[in-house]
């Protein structure tokens, strides 16, 4: 399963670091939207659920935690443990996101704004829903 990663390049000097992400050239996509996620313990796990449409770049600014993602045919585990890594999760792919660290703020750039109707919830109709796209191909 392929998984597209960045590594992001920090401008530190002896004052800190900065990161500054800009679209196409980090990541593929324009933002239409930006969230992010903190004080979520140990024990719980997000996500849960694919897009029809949305890309997304997931990065853990501060803290680690795991994200798991399933195209319908294979899973992988990628672990967010650093503030220059992007994750980049494109449309048609479950996500679970698990193990945050008490300090974890998991920041997501994404290509749409919210609309409820582009979430598949149900993991049944997830892999219904890829098997119809590609006996449609
Ligand atoms: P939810 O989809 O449950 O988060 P996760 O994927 O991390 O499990 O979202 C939590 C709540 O926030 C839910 O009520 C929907 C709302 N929400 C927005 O209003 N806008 C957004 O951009 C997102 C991602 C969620």
């Amino acid at each position: 399963m392929e998984i597209r990663t960045f590594d992001y390049e920090p401008h530190g000097d002896n004052r800190g670091q900065l990161v500054a992400l800009e679209e196409q050239k980090d990541f593929p996509f324009a933002v239409k939207r930006v969230y992010y996620i903190y004080d979520t313990l140990s024990d719980v796990v997000r996500g849960h659920h694919a897009h029809k449409c949305l890309k997304q770049v997931l990065i853990c600014v501060h803290g680690s935690c795991m994200i798991h993602l399933d195209n319908g045919h294979e899973t992988c585990e990628v672990a967010l443990d650093k503030p220059t890594k992007g994750l980049y999760i494109e449309n048609d792919m479950w996500r679970e996101m698990y193990d945050f660290s008490p300090d974890a703020v998991l920041l997501v750039l994404a290509s749409e704004l919210y609309d409820e109707t582009d979430y598949i919830r149900d993991y049944d109709e997830f892999l219904k829903f890829i098997k119809a796209k590609e006996s449609e191909a």
